[in-house]
């Protein structure tokens, strides 16, 4: 996991919010990984505006994991793609690890995500033709690194979610669990400063999920890894450091269940 680059050169001050953790601002808090203003996003394709996040506000700290709640259609998988820069708001503004993602333009902003993110996708997105293996390496190939180099940190990835024996399969030929699998170790075999994952245990079952769950806490400690994750699932909710809920295009904070 990177130790190196963003947190050195970040700021650890950001505006407090209603999503912001309660404790924030004293001198020993981690540095904020994740800062978003007034994050706003209206779709204009259909015959009326649809405005889906409203001037939304979110600070998530280095090593802090956040939970997002909310029903089907409350806007949570658009949220992730601003967070991603996959998508461009409407107002507002996201920032990582201190760079505004606006000043970055579309080349710049590709190496960023390479750099600083690891995205896991709703519907996985992974390369049909395509082994396991070759699809969790396939972000430090992009990076410039040796395919054998990618490929044997992609195997120790693919061993912690524990898909070592199936590394030699293509898409088509492993389970949706599987897939999911191989999506977060591609999210994760870059050491990212910043894990957005959608609905990262919709397929798993819970010894699975358990295993995902202990990976993230292992990852958070160990490099300071920020993780935002969309769920709809309670228990990995509930595993968060905080649980917000996307509630007519803003967030709000979940009281903790006993
Ligand atoms: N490209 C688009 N153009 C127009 N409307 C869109 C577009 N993408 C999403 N929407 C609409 O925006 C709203 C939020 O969609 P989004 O996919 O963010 O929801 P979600 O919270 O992730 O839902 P789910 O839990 O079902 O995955 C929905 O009403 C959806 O129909
Ligand atoms: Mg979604």
């Amino acid at each position: 996991m990177s130790t190196t680059g963003p947190l050195t050169s970040m700021q650890s001050t950001s505006t407090p919010s209603n999503a912001t953790p309660a404790a924030a601002g004293g001198a020993n808090e981690p540095p904020v990984m994740l800062d978003c203003q007034d994050l706003t996003r209206v779709y204009s394709e259909g015959p009326q505006d649809l405005t889906v996040l409203d001037k939304l506000e979110l600070s998530v700290r280095a090593g802090e994991r956040v939970a997002i709640v909310g029903s089907s259609g409350s806007g949570k998988t658009t949220l992730l793609n601003l967070l991603g820069g996959l998508d461009r708001p409407s107002d507002g503004r996201v920032v990582i690890a201190g760079e505004p993602l606006s000043n970055l333009n579309e080349a710049a902003l590709g190496t960023f995500r390479n750099r600083y993110i690891g995205f896991v996708y709703q519907f996985h997105h992974l390369l049909a033709e395509f082994t396991a293996v070759e699809n969790a390496a396939l972000p430090l190939i992009i990076r410039g690194q040796s395919k054998k180099t990618a490929e044997k940190r992609a195997m120790q990835i693919l061993e912690r979610v524990g898909m070592k024996a199936r590394a030699d399969h293509k898409p088509g030929e492993l389970s949706g669990g599987e897939r999911q699998r191989v999506a977060i170790a591609r999210a994760l075999v870059t050491d990212p400063s910043l894990v957005l994952m959608d609905e990262p245990t919709g397929n798993l079952d819970q010894t699975t999920a358990a295993t995902i769950l202990a990976l993230m806490d292992e990852l958070a400690k160990e490099s300071a890894c920020a993780f935002v994750i969309v769920t709809h699932d309670v228990g990995l909710a509930a595993h968060q450091d905080r649980v917000l809920k996307l509630d007519a295009g803003k967030l709000v904070e979940q009281p903790r269940t006993p």
